[in-house]
């Protein structure tokens, strides 16, 4: 396999069509893109977004619906093993993760799971009243630390942010004996920085601060080592890179040293220790499943289950280099036309320090994200001026990236992109 530092050692900078093609005949990843059901004539640069859809999950959609459902009815809960589902789930994340088993589970959505963490980490760290994080973090990240703030009072909880491109010192300055919890996210959801979970989680609780790491852009695109990096908590989504489908169940995971202390307040039935045992009063589950609280969504966690069959075989650093050869491959090529000059690369070129995505600023990022659309190549725009290209080595071919840099190309250069129809704002982005 040619790896991306290969390709830098070799000082291979002019990417053509047959290199492209060559580096596909050498993929050992190029037969898994048959796994997945993928629109003709479509380049799909959106998967850390929704990724695409796998076979087995919609067999298994058809299996829940035409079967489990219809005929066997509420006895499922027990044949088809449905309330176990959660964490069967969870164990196969847990395995891309490095999560060692009873750690991890699946359940509501990344913004909720963040409440639960959120919370049983300020419970746990009296004295201190501070939430750490960048400013730039997903929104929700934040909205859910002003909620937990606004129910707790300012003296119990105040959310601190430091700027996204803070300098190391500046951060580890910032790590101080008032902060409870620091809340970052691995990759930045608009640049596609990936910072360094190890360094910053030691550094954190050389403070005696506890870590709360979002994996939304990580989980499934790169290596993970949870346990290896004495990670706290962690939570993420399961429609992104993990292909569980539109909305899918999100996951959450606590270190197993955490679980006897942790208390979290969304204390729903199904973190109960004995759910059907219809106790007066609240007894916390022992293990993970305590981060539970209602009744599983059925349908969607069954169509996650089966898409993470995919992972089962891939080796996950082999998965990492084919991402990060593809976003080169893409930039070097974009590079080549004189035409794209004025997109701005935003992610870091580093292999270190980026995810699997490319950021590029551009005045006219919406329009040029909605003439690509138009023309097969689907991407995305984040305001106000981004625009996001996502590269998912289980289904995209080397030949894909030459499809799309040379159709961003055509509509650059023609200005075709300028058209008012591209100009229209879609309520989804
Ligand atoms: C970094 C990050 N965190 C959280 C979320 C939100 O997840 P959910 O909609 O499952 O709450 C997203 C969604 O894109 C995200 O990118």
């Amino acid at each position: 396999m040619t790896t991306l530092s290969h390709l830098l050692k070799n000082n291979q900078t002019e990417i053509s069509l047959p290199f492209l093609q060559q580096l596909d005949s050498q993929d050992p990843l190029a037969a898994k893109r048959d796994a997945f059901v993928l629109p003709e004539n479509t380049v799909y640069l959106d998967g850390n977004s929704l990724g695409a859809m796998p076979k087995l999950a919609a067999e298994r959609a058809q299996q829940v619906l035409l079967q489990q459902w219809s005929q066997d009815l509420i006895k499922s809960w027990n044949s088809h093993s449905w309330i176990d589902l959660p964490a069967i789930a969870g164990e196969k994340i847990s395995q891309l993760v490095g999560a060692a088993s009873g750690q991890l589970i699946c359940c509501d959505s990344t913004s909720v799971n963040l409440f639960k963490v959120l919370s049983s980490a300020m419970l746990m760290q009296p004295g201190r009243n501070v939430v750490l994080s960048q400013a730039g973090n997903f929104p929700t990240d934040l909205y859910m630390v002003e909620g937990l703030a606004s129910l707790l009072g300012e003296q119990d909880c105040q959310l601190k942010l430091i700027a996204e491109n803070a300098s190391d010192e500046l951060l580890e300055q910032s790590l101080t004996e008032q902060v409870a919890v620091l809340l970052l996210t691995q990759v930045d959801f608009r640049s596609g920085r990936l910072l360094d979970m190890q360094r910053l989680t030691e550094l954190a609780h050389a403070k005696g601060i506890l870590v709360i790491w979002d994996l939304a852009h990580s989980a499934g695109a790169l290596p993970i080592e949870l346990d290896a990096c004495n990670v706290d908590f962690a939570v993420g989504c399961g429609y992104k890179y993990l292909n569980g489908g539109p909305g899918a169940p999100a996951f959450v995971y606590v270190a197993a040293r955490h679980h006897s202390a942790v208390h979290q307040p969304l204390s729903g039935w199904m973190g109960h220790s004995a759910p059907f045992s219809f106790d007066k009063s609240y007894q916390k589950a022992p293990g993970i499943s305590q981060f539970l609280t209602g009744t599983p969504p059925i349908l969607s966690m069954s169509v996650l289950d089966a898409a993470l069959e995919v992972f089962n075989d891939v080796d996950m650093s082999q998965l990492r280099q084919k991402s990060l050869t593809l976003s080169h491959c893409f930039h070097q090529l974009l590079q080549q036309h004189d035409c794209l000059q004025q997109l701005q690369l935003l992610t870091p070129l580093k292999p270190a320090e980026r995810g699997s995505q490319l950021a590029y600023r551009h005045p006219d990022a919406y329009a040029l994200c909605q003439a690509l659309i138009a023309h097969g190549v689907v991407a995305d725009f984040r305001a106000p001026d981004i625009l996001r290209l996502g590269f998912t080595p289980l289904y995209l071919r080397y030949v894909d990236i030459w499809q799309a840099v040379t159709t961003l190309a055509r509509l650059v250069a023609s200005g075709e992109y300028l058209k008012p129809q591209y100009a229209i704002k879609n309520k989804v982005t």
